[in-house]
Formats: structure tokens, sequence, C-alpha cells
């Protein structure tokens, strides 16, 4: 039948208008009262029938949900999950196979997604398109990196009008002539390829499916769902920071005793290789030994922090380890690391040994040992372990964004899960919110880290990508961007030849703490910069790594951010603020503190002529007195940041 019906959000900021015409499914969207989405359409094409066209609408069906449920860590401890539900139920003409299409309309963004019901039809199906489009309303200035990279998602965000964009990755994120933020992204991406976005021109956007090596999509047999398509949106940068729609649109933690899942700082054995003071691999400047774990576990105690991950324990490094991938060994140690040791006394002073996984992207080396490795890691006490996929194509001949790939770190979160071990998975796919469903998925990376600080051939990440970052990778949530570098020049670097370093003020490290969320925070620069910096190491040892909550005061994409967060477990709250490469003074209400109390702010701020470029490290400590009526004034420097600590103090 020819249908058409608006459905709004509980509050009605969001409208949604379904239509069926000649057997065609579409929606368009408005956000108060603005047109975001025109008319696009819906659909799922498989090789053995085409589910975009010649459907008929069976019946449809509404309804409203409000709950509010606790995220046993992360950024924001309660989350209201307040939405309308619009279920579809189709028929193919002719042929009779059924696809139902659930949207949820939130009062910040929509999320929809096809289900397949049990049915012979679609028994071992394979999909070759889908049809899903987002024809948008106008042409955002957007931020984004290319799809089908070398790479993987490890590239600087590219600024440019919608138009020009080639197929990109999400959360692909875009700012309106009117103001108006928004993101497309996925949630709940569990046995499916991942979604890019492809340009069709005038603004008509297609999801773009991430093949198998022979070209299929998605293979699979119904019962079977796809993804959430997610649009969030916002009026502000900020907006879209504190919108919680990918997690809202994930299924509920299938963890029932989450106790075991801690958040926390580490240190380790990990920039020394990355600037070549170190090697993974055997010999002479073995990172990885008994005695400088225990150092670094002295370290690590003194200071208060959680762990020590230690990367270049397993025999397998030698050569050129990217190579490795089919012998690394999980549970063989180096002759000079002993595992048992450096455990025992990691125990003996309350550190805890962080375990580490490179697979150099050798799935059926890795999916062979794993079982033996996380047992290793149980026996031996290991409560957390950083995987690693360095690597272009997985097994000669899949994305990192494939179904493979997706099915394969689902399978290794639920064995994790059944180990009781926390995860951290470098060259990751792209978080879509399982966090939620399974909580042990701490933090990943996906992004240029600061890795590319010590050996990128382009010097660095410029002062600009870290306020790029967290409206972009940053919303797809966790991200361990691994801050903590003080000696910012590099001057450890035995040969510097690109002029590598960190593009920005220390006092701008400091704030990264806060603005770039991460349950797991690395301490990454070695123990004697660290030290050397009392005052900075001072902050990175208060700043917590869970929160009861977020605020985003003041944010403009690739131009500043300045996030507070409070702490879970006391009444302290604290400020991240960071800049471009241009100085600028930032004016922040501080109307999130509470009412009626007095907080003293210890503000770590640039010093007198801090210059990102040219003297980095001056570093101003400042204590004053604030309410929540003062009107704290940020002063940055170029390519500098402020990280505040406020204490109730009566
Ligand atoms: C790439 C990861 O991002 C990095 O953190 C790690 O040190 C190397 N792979 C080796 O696993």
């Amino acid at each position: 039948m020819d249908f058409e019906q608006t459905f709004s959000s509980p509050g009605e900021s969001l409208t949604m208008t379904f239509t069926m015409a000649f057997g065609i499914p579409a929606y368009s969207m408005s956000y108060n009262g603005k047109e975001v989405i025109k008319p696009s359409d819906l659909g799922v094409v498989f090789s053995q029938v085409d589910m975009s066209k010649g459907l008929n609408l069976d019946a449809y069906e509404a309804s409203e949900y409000d709950d509010t449920w606790t995220q046993p860590w992360g950024e924001q401890k309660q989350i209201r999950d307040h939405h309308k539900e619009v279920k579809l139920y189709f028929t193919k003409n002719g042929s009779g196979e059924k696809m139902n299409l659930t949207f949820r309309l939130f009062d910040d963004g929509i999320g929809f997604r096809y289900e397949w019901p049990e049915q012979e039809g679609l028994q071992n199906f394979v999909i070759t398109d889908e049809v899903t489009e987002f024809n948008l309303a106008g042409d955002p200035v957007s931020w984004w990196i290319g799809a089908y990279q070398l790479n993987r998602y490890e590239h600087l965000f590219n600024e440019t009008r919608v138009s020009e964009i080639d197929t990109v990755h999400t959360p692909f994120t875009m700012k309106r002539d009117d103001g108006l933020h928004l993101s497309i992204h996925e949630a709940a991406l569990t046995d499916f390829a991942s979604m890019t976005i492809a340009n069709n021109g005038d603004n008509l956007l297609e999801a773009d499916l991430v093949p198998w090596e022979n070209g299929d999509k998605v293979r699979g047999s119904a019962p079977h769902k796809s993804p959430w398509r997610t649009i969030a949106l916002g009026e502000t940068a900020g907006d879209l920071m504190t919108n919680y729609l990918v997690l809202n649109l994930n299924e509920p933690s299938k963890i029932e005793d989450t106790s075991w899942i801690t958040t926390g700082k580490y240190t380790g054995i990990w920039w020394d290789m990355h600037l070549n003071t170190k090697t993974w691999g055997s010999g002479p400047d073995h990172g990885a030994t008994t005695e400088y774990t225990k150092d670094l576990m002295d370290f690590t105690a003194k200071h208060g922090f959680y762990g020590v991950l230690v990367e270049g324990w397993n025999t397998g490094w030698d050569g050129d380890w990217v190579s490795n991938s089919d012998i690394f060994s999980f549970t063989e140690s180096y002759p000079d690391f002993d595992i048992r040791e450096v455990t025992r006394y990691g125990d003996s002073l309350g550190v805890k040994l962080i375990g580490h996984h490179e697979t150099s992207t050798g799935i059926s080396n890795y999916e062979a040992q794993v079982d033996d490795a996380f047992e290793l890691y149980n026996e031996v006490g290991v409560e957390a372990v950083k995987t690693g996929y360095v690597g272009d194509f997985v097994e000669g001949g899949e994305w990192h964004h494939g179904q493979f790939m997706v099915r394969h770190y689902r399978n290794i979160v639920k064995k994790a899960a059944e180990h009781k071990i926390m995860l951290n998975v470098h060259e990751p796919i792209k978080d879509t919110g399982i966090r939620r469903t399974w909580p042990n998925m701490l933090t990943r990376e996906g992004a240029r880290g600061q890795e590319y600080n010590a050996w990128s051939v382009d010097g660095g990440n410029p002062p600009n990508y870290t306020t790029i970052v967290p409206f972009t990778r940053g919303l797809a949530s966790p991200f361990d961007y691994t801050p903590g570098v003080f000696n910012l020049l590099l001057t450890d670097k035995p040969e510097n030849p690109n002029n590598n370093r960190v593009m920005h003020t220390l006092a701008k490290e400091l704030a990264l703490y806060v603005v770039i969320y991460s349950p797991l925070q690395m301490v990454s620069d070695l123990p004697k910069n660290l030290e050397d910096n009392p005052t900075a190491l001072e902050w990175v040892k208060a700043v917590p790594t869970d929160w009861e909550t977020t605020v985003v005061p003041k944010a403009e994409i690739g131009d500043h951010v300045v996030v507070v967060r409070k702490d879970r477990d006391s009444k302290d709250w604290y400020l991240g603020g960071i800049t471009n490469e241009e100085a600028k003074q930032i004016n922040v209400e501080l109307d999130f503190l509470e009412q009626g109390i007095t907080y003293e702010a210890h503000i770590w701020a640039d010093g007198e002529e801090a210059d990102w470029e040219a003297n980095p490290y001056p570093l101003d400590r400042i204590i004053r007195k604030v309410t929540s009526e003062t009107i704290l004034e940020l002063d940055l420097a170029n390519g500098g940041g402020v990280a505040v600590r406020f204490t109730p103090i009566n």
C-alpha cells in the first residue's frame, strides 16, 4: 500500500516522516522545525532478492520507552533512554520474503535498523548492497577521513563541505550553516560489515558496506539484524559529545557481575620503543626485561597508578615484527622476561601487569592460542590486555572493518569476558557502543594517537588535531590516545630526521586527560621525564578515569574545546580546555558547580610566553576560590591548554 505518516520524538524536537510509494520505503527527518534529511530511500539488496523495492507495507506499530540505566564505568553514570519506537513490517511482492524496519526517535537523534525474521528464502544469504540514503538538506561543513585507505583509521581529518567528500568513515560529523551539528554513525555493529558513507552527489549520501575480499558485503542467515544507522543531532558541538544515542541503541550488559571491571592509569614499557631507545625484539636494548619491568612497577606504585603495560615480552618480535603474524607466541616469554616473577613483584606493591597481544593481523595464529593466552594471564593475575592488529589487510585480503574482522573482534571480547579480562584494542574496528553490552571492552585506539608524535614522517599531530578528534573518532567513544608526554621535544630520541615532537604546550598535554575520555589513561613518558616535572605530574596523579557526569561548556570543532567532568568518587570537578594553534581567552561560567559551595580551583595553566612552537614548557600553578557564580577566564597560549581541579572547601 502507499503510505505516509509522520512520527515525533517524545519531546517533539525531532520528527520523522515515513513514506511508501511504488513499493519503495523512504524516510525524511526534521529537527526543531528545520529539515535535516530530505526524502531518502531505504532497503537492502540480497544476491537472491532485492529488498529495496517491490515491497508491500503490511503493518506498523508505535510505542514509547523511558528508562534510566547505569554505566558500570564511563563518562556519564546515569543515562536516560527515552524514545518512541516505530516498527514497520514488509513483504516482497511476488516472492514473499519478509523484512522489518525499526526506527527509534530520540529528542536528540534517530536510529533505525533492518531485521530479517527467520524464513526459508533468506537462509544463507549474501547482502550485495545497502541502499540506505542520507539525503542531506544543505551542504554542511564536515570533518572526515577516507574509507578504503591503507593505515586503517589513522589519518588527519579533512575539513570540507559535504559536496567535496570521498567515501568516508563514520562517525561522520557535520556543521550546517545555521549552526546545527549532526553526526552519522552506527550502533551495535555485531555481525555485519562496517558502514562507510558514499557521496552520490548533490549531498545525497548512501550507506556503503565494506566488502569481504570476494566482494560480498554481508554473509548470514535469517533471523538476522543490521546494526542501527544513527544520526545524532545538537545545536552545539558540545551537544554531540554528550549525546548518548549510540549507547542507548546497544543491548544492556551481558556481564551480570561487573565488579571486576576497573578503570585506571597506566605506565608502560612502550614509549621507549616508539622513541627507539629500546626494542620490542630481543637483544641488548630489549625493553621487556624483568628488571626494567620492576623499575617501572616501583615508579607506578610510588605514584599510585594502576599498572604497567609491557610490550615485547613474548617471542615473535624479532626482525620486521609487522610481518610476523604467523610466529607470535602469546604464552612464551623471552628468556629475560619472567612473567611469574614480575607479577609476584607487582602484587607485593599493589601494581598490575597489563598484558599485550600484538597479532600483526595474524588472526588464525591468534585465535589458535587465545584461550591459552588468557588462561596464562588469569593464572598470573593480569586483568587487562592491550591487543594490536598492525597491518593493512587481514589474512591476505580482508579489511579491518569488514565483517570478517567485526566477527573476530566480537569473539575476542566475549572470550575475554569469559576470562574476566578487560580489553584495550589497538587497530580496532570502530566503536559502535558495544561497551554497553560488553563492559570489559574498555577502550581502543582507531585514530592517530600520541605515537604519531614519535615517528610519523609528517612530524606528528598538528595543534588543531586534538580539537577535532573528540568530535569525530571521539564520538564513537573511549579513545586510548595515550597522553602524558612531558618531554615534548623528544630529546631522548636518538635520531630525529623528521623533527618529530608533541605540537602543543605542556598545559595542553595535561588537559587531554579530561578532553579525551578513556577509562584506561596512559602516563606515557619515561619515568625520568615525568618526575622531572612534579607540578605536571601532580595533575596526572589527581585526574580520575571514571566520571559521574560530563558537561561541555564551550566547543568549536577545530578551534577549541572545554570539557568538565565530575569525579564519580568525590565532589571534585575537573576541567580540560584546549585550543588549536591560536592563543585565545575562553570565559567559562562555572554554573555546573554546586550552588552555595565555595571551591578551591587548582589551575595548571600556560605560563607567561608559553607558545607551542617556540616555548612549550612554561606551566603556572594557580589557586583561587570560585563558586557556581564565577566566570573563569581561561588564557590559552598558541597550541595551549588548561587543566583545573575544583575541590569544595565548605
Ligand atoms: C601499534 C599500537 O598502536 C602501539 O601502541 C603498539 O605499541 C604497537 N602497535 C605494537 O603493538
